[in-house]
């Protein structure tokens, strides 16, 4: 499929089997998802513009060059993109991070909008949207859906696991969107849970349950 993009590098996999364990607690798992993040972010932003920065060395001065924070937007989908958010500004730090707030309804599984905040303007921007779960995609599309209503035009969406209900769903509506997923799960189950997935991530990084 044009624009999805596997993620299967063995650091990345590795770090999805420790995150998927039962066992693996809060502090433990926020910092493999933030890691997980650094990782599928290196290879996510390998196009990113750069520009020449005249630096002069010990030796001489060069034409080098350098990202601009000006050309690159995060915005986490919360609460548990918001887990991905450092690992991308370890990166990029000097990116604008922009909050998409959305929460599943448990009967009907279609998300609701309850924040949303975008850097501006956005329209250079290549926008980075994280969610390490992609399960519908109803959350993934609705995301999308305002940021393109925003001016949002180069987007690459960055799910740690996803469901092939959910790759296929945000693929059909917005073709154009990069999406990197560190791994394409079995299925869903009858309460939209990725299978075998991880669990609740929101509940599993922020400890609530
Ligand atoms: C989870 C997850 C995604 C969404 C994916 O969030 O972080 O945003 O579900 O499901 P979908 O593809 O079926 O839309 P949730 O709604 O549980 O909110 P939370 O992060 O605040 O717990
Ligand atoms: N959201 C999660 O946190 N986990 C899933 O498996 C599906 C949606």
């Amino acid at each position: 499929m044009e624009n999805v993009f596997l993620m299967n590098h063995p650091l990345i996999q590795h770090k999805i089997s420790m995150l998927r364990d039962k066992k693996t607690g809060t502090n433990e798992f926020r910092k493999l998802v933030e890691e997980i993040a650094v990782l599928m972010g290196y290879e996510a932003l390998r196009d990113l513009p750069v520009e020449p920065v005249e630096v002069e060395t010990p030796l001489e001065t060069c034409q080098t060059p350098m990202i601009s924070g000006k050309k690159l937007a995060v915005v986490p989908i919360l609460r548990a993109g918001l887990g991905m958010v450092n690992g991308i500004l370890t990166l990029v730090p000097s990116a604008k991070v922009g909050h998409i707030g959305l929460c599943r309804n448990h009967e009907t599984h279609e998300p609701q909008e309850y924040y949303c905040k975008l850097p501006s303007p956005i329209e250079e921007r290549t926008i980075a949207v994280l969610d390490p779960m992609l399960a519908t995609g109803g959350s993934a599309v609705a995301a999308v859906d305002f940021i393109k209503e925003h001016g949002g035009k180069t987007i690459k969406f960055l799910s740690i696991i996803a469901a092939p209900e959910g790759v296929q769903r945000l693929h059909q509506t917005h073709p154009d969107v990069q999406l990197y997923c560190g791994c394409v799960d079995r299925c869903l189950n009858e309460d939209a849970y990725i299978c075998p997935g991880l669990g609740d991530a929101g509940d599993r990084i922020f400890g609530t349950k």
